[in-house]
């Protein structure tokens, strides 16, 4: 592959999780993959065997988003945007009525405002044939004690993504990956033996087999793609 040949990939929250498995198998493809998180060390250590370009910062402040936007400008345009970053909000996990005003819109902007943002900043540098996934949640659809405020904002994701999608002709995916066994999930359960959830890498060939076979945009269950065969 040539450098203009190489297709190059964005993905928010890179450091750990389903972003970092994600990220490094896109790198072992070939592809050239910008990632963030706001853990600067911890971001450098998990890329620091690969060519995984990171930038530390939040996707929630808008210089950090102006700072990605640059490097790809650098880069010539982007090929793949992955919308995966997200809080879960304070914690432990709780009922609607418990968190404070300021929670919501932390939440709100992490998960779903900020992702919207970037879609804005980045459209124009989406080149012809791109793709924007939007890590979604069971959450999204159904409605679990406790997990209302995230679930209102994947709900919310997947609805500026599916929209964007629509609007600007690029295939658009919601995807739900399913429980992974991340901190995340981890954080979700406090104290719970999460040792039976699937590793995020498990997902990450149901995704590349999404983005290869290219079906109409719409939320999509990782679980419901099948991984390519290997040849
Ligand atoms: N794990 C599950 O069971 C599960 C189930 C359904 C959906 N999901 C979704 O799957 C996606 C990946 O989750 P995961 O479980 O892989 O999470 P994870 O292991 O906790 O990783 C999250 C990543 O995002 C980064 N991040 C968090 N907030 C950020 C911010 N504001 N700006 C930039 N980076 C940020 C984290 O680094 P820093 O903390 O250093 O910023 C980290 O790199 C999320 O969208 C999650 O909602 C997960």
């Amino acid at each position: 592959m040539t450098p203009e040949q190489t297709p190059h990939a964005l993905i928010t929250g890179g450091s750990s999780g389903l972003g970092l498995a994600l990220g490094r198998a896109l790198d072992g493809l070939g592809w050239t993959v910008v990632t963030d998180a706001r853990d600067a060390d911890r971001l450098a250590g998990a890329i620091a065997d690969t060519d995984v370009r990171g930038i530390p910062g939040d996707v929630a402040d808008a210089n950090h988003r102006r700072d990605l936007a640059a490097h790809v400008d650098d880069l010539g345009g982007l090929d793949l945007l992955v919308l995966n970053a997200s809080t879960l909000g304070p914690l432990p996990m709780r009922p609607l009525h418990d968190y404070a005003p300021g929670d919501v819109g932390e939440v709100l902007h992490t998960n779903a405002g900020a992702h919207a943002a970037l879609l804005a900043v980045l459209a124009p540098r989406l080149r012809p044939g791109a793709a924007v996934v939007g890590i979604s949640s069971d959450a999204a659809v159904q409605h679990y004690p406790t997990w209302g405020l995230y679930g209102a904002s994947k709900a919310a994701l997947d609805h500026l993504v599916l929209t964007f999608g629509a609007e600007a002709g690029h295939a658009a995916y919601a995807v739900d990956p399913g429980d992974m066994r991340t901190p995340m999930h981890q954080d979700a359960f406090p104290g719970e033996d999460i040792g039976d959830r699937p590793l995020p890498e498990s997902v990450v060939p149901r995704l590349l087999a999404l983005l290869e076979r290219r079906p109409p945009s719409g939320r999509y269950v990782a679980a419901d793609i099948a991984p390519a065969v290997p040849a």
